[in-house]
């Protein structure tokens, strides 16, 4: 067990340079497991999530390389194994061998995801795209796991009910070897989903249409090795956008794609952030009197609820009230009490989560719930007067490259403490 210690107000300074995206990354690995010869991918984050994958692909028999932010895959010796537990459940994303291992062998017996909780996450919409593919898909005995199985996967006509990143790439994961033509309607749209379509077509697939809200999929027969760069993280950029806003004294944050974050960056300059935004980087500096400014999450090109929490402790230094409602996940609300008990004015009230600022935040112990809510409280650590602790980190460690590094390098006082210490 590991916690973070910050020693917090103290103005940070200089550059960070973005990693390559958690949410592209652990569905592009799963995705590389379809070719037939080698997949290399370049820029992949050193996250936890990723090293959880490459230890699955590895009981698979995959043989794996990684370094230097270059992970080759080699697929040719991976068996179907059945995955009911251990590792496939700590994740997420795990999710996306359901798809894979169907498009390749046929069947698939992956444990249900883990991950963070944010409230019920189900996966209706994977199930039934399956299903609508062909294969049957069981869940024996209740057990943890499901079991998906089909002769031969059959393109159809799939209309999603609601707007899923993960059910979008599953089901294209799945139909890319499917025979005839599959169309995702209502698919999402974000561009984690075109980098997943952009890897597939390297690999001789024919995805068209991702990006927008349809996506057509012709099946093809066989699939090969190539190589892929994976887009920048825009969770985590604008993590340390927030962050630069908050407490950076001049902070330039390096390989950004400004497209992925329009209505982040909108919502800055409507507070009255000051940035000077150039072609892959965007500088931000000292701003003053913030303007309260109400937040509202939506599925891509929207505000990403990703970013609600992280965003929260720069809100919490305007001057007002802020509303903000998360239409994704109504219940990502962990980080509220946490903050609570570092002097913030903040609470929950039916589907709102409302401020009152500015707020001057002191440093105590709080608990991270979730990877997003640790987040917020780094950053809030950073603004606080005193010493701020936070408990399981682990879930930060997930999905933010070296973080500690990062920030230390912008001059904060942090450091991760094994918890016997
Ligand atoms: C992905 C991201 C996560 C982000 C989320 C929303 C990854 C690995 N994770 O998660 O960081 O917060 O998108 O942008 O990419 N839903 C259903 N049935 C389903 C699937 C989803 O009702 O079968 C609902 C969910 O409860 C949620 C909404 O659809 O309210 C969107 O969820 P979804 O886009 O699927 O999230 P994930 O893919 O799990």
């Amino acid at each position: 067990m590991k916690k973070i210690v910050i020693e917090g107000d103290r103005l940070l300074t200089g550059e960070v340079t973005i990693s390559g995206a958690k949410n592209s990354a652990v569905a592009l690995i799963p995705a590389a497991i379809l070719a037939d010869s080698p997949v290399i991918l370049e820029g992949v984050p050193d996250i936890q999530d990723v090293h959880s994958l490459i230890e699955i692909l590895k009981i698979m028999g995959a043989k794996v390389h990684f370094s230097q932010n270059i992970l080759e895959i080699d697929p040719r010796g991976i068996v179907s194994v059945p995955m009911p537990s251990g590792k496939i459940n700590s994740l997420r994303a795990s999710y996306y061998f359901m798809g894979t291992l169907l498009g390749k062998f046929g069947e698939a017996v992956v444990g249900l995801p883990g991950g963070c909780y944010l409230g019920p996450r189900p996966i209706d919409l994977h199930v039934k795209g399956f299903e609508a593919l062909g294969a049957s898909v069981t869940n024996e005995h209740g057990a943890m796991y499901l079991r998906t199985k089909a002769q031969k996967l059959q393109g159809t006509r799939i209309f999603m009910d609601v707007v899923s990143v993960g059910a979008t790439i599953n089901i294209m994961l799945a139909a890319v070897k499917a025979k005839g033509q599959t169309v995702i309607e209502n698919a999402a749209r974000e561009p984690e989903i075109i980098d997943v379509a952009t890897l597939l077509n390297n690999m001789g697939a024919k995805v068209r249409g991702a990006g927008t809200d349809i996506i057509r999929i012709e099946g093809v027969e066989k699939l090969h090795g190539c190589r892929h760069f994976i887009i920048p993280d825009r969770i985590e950029a604008g993590t340390y956008l927030a962050l630069a806003a908050a407490i950076g004294k001049g902070i330039k944050i390096k390989n950004v794609i400004y497209e992925h974050l329009e209505s982040f960056i909108a919502k800055l300059q409507e507070m009255g952030v000051n940035m000077t935004i150039r072609e892959d980087e965007i500088e931000v500096f000292p701003s003053t009197n913030l303007k309260a400014v109400n937040v509202m999450t939506y599925p891509y090109p929207g505000f990403a609820t990703d970013l609600q929490q992280p965003l929260t402790p720069l809100l919490l230094m305007t001057q007002g009230t802020v509303e903000l409602i998360d239409t994704i996940y109504a219940k990502r609300i962990k980080h509220v009490p946490e903050l609570v008990r570092m002097g913030a004015d903040i609470s929950v009230e039916g589907n709102l989560i409302i401020m009152n600022g500015p707020n001057e935040l002191h440093g105590t112990e709080v608990v991270a719930s979730d990877l997003r809510a640790g987040a917020c409280l780094v950053i809030a650590g950073l603004l606080a007067r005193g010493t701020t602790t936070i408990y399981n980190v682990e879930y930060i460690l997930r999905g933010y490259d070296h973080i500690v590094e990062k920030l230390s390098a912008l001059g904060a006082e942090i450091k991760i403490v094994e918890e016997s210490e």
